[in-house]
């Protein structure tokens, strides 16, 4: 099976802030060679998870300068606070944890009335059972290979099989829906998720903090998950 379809998701959170426009605009250069189809924003509130990374300011920055979709990760407390000013902000998709989000059939709701994607995001802990009665309404669902909260951690092995299940959940459930994975991911351990049945990849440090540049780190990263 050809794995071409697999995109990635390049995390902001590894790039160089004093240069985050041009950062931003390298990655867009070399995204239709390399599969990046959106952007990943972090958003840590040091309450949900015990770091505070940026918020609206940034997706607004961004929003004015790339044409790149604005797929926003909300690591906060009841992120049902927020779901509309991030979406005026430029958010194009909103991915909030089902275990930060009380009431995640009325969130997921709200966010699809807002007309962009919902997400949800599960850690490693959080078994796949909390997806059987949302599952149906979900554009999005991202398994977190890290516990959330830093870029650079290592990948979680053992999230291979659930993501494997996950992939059968899905074939069962919702076709349509995307099945991401966030944390740890490089060239090595991106070919490893494709096999599980990932189709889209998040990479933070694999692709904003190499030694050598964004092209080649893209590059890295396209070349394994073609195989
Ligand atoms: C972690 C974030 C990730 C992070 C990934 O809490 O959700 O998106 O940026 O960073 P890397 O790819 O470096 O593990
Ligand atoms: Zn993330």
């Amino acid at each position: 099976m050809s794995e071409s379809h697999v995109k990635l998701a390049p995390s902001i959170l590894a790039a160089d802030f004093t240069r985050l426009g041009e950062e931003v605009a390298e990655v867009e250069k070399f995204a239709a060679a390399s599969g990046v189809d959106r952007l990943h924003i972090d958003v840590m509130d040091g309450m949900f998870v015990p770091n505070i990374s940026f918020g609206m300011p940034i997706l607004k920055s961004l929003a004015k300068v790339t044409r790149l979709p604005l797929e926003t990760h909300l690591m906060i407390e009841a992120p049902e606070r927020y779901l509309e000013e991030f979406v005026a902000s430029g958010a194009t998709s909103l991915l909030v944890h089902a275990e930060g989000a009380r009431h995640l059939h009325r969130t997921v709701q709200r966010i699809k009335s807002l007309g962009v994607k919902a997400g949800v995001v599960l850690n490693p802990a959080t078994s796949l059972n909390v997806l059987e009665e949302i599952l149906g309404d979900v554009d999005i669902v991202l398994l977190m290979t890290v516990n959330p909260g830093f870029g650079g951690q290592k990948f979680i092995r053992s999230m291979l099989p659930k993501i494997q299940r996950l992939r059968m959940m899905i074939h069962e459930t919702n076709l349509g829906c995307e099945l991401e994975v966030d944390g740890g991911v490089d060239p090595q351990t991106a070919a490893d998720c494709v096999s599980a049945g990932a189709d889209v990849l998040v990479a933070g440090s694999a692709v904003f903090g190499t030694h050598d540049g964004i092209e080649k780190a893209l590059g890295r990263l396209a070349a394994a998950i073609k195989h």
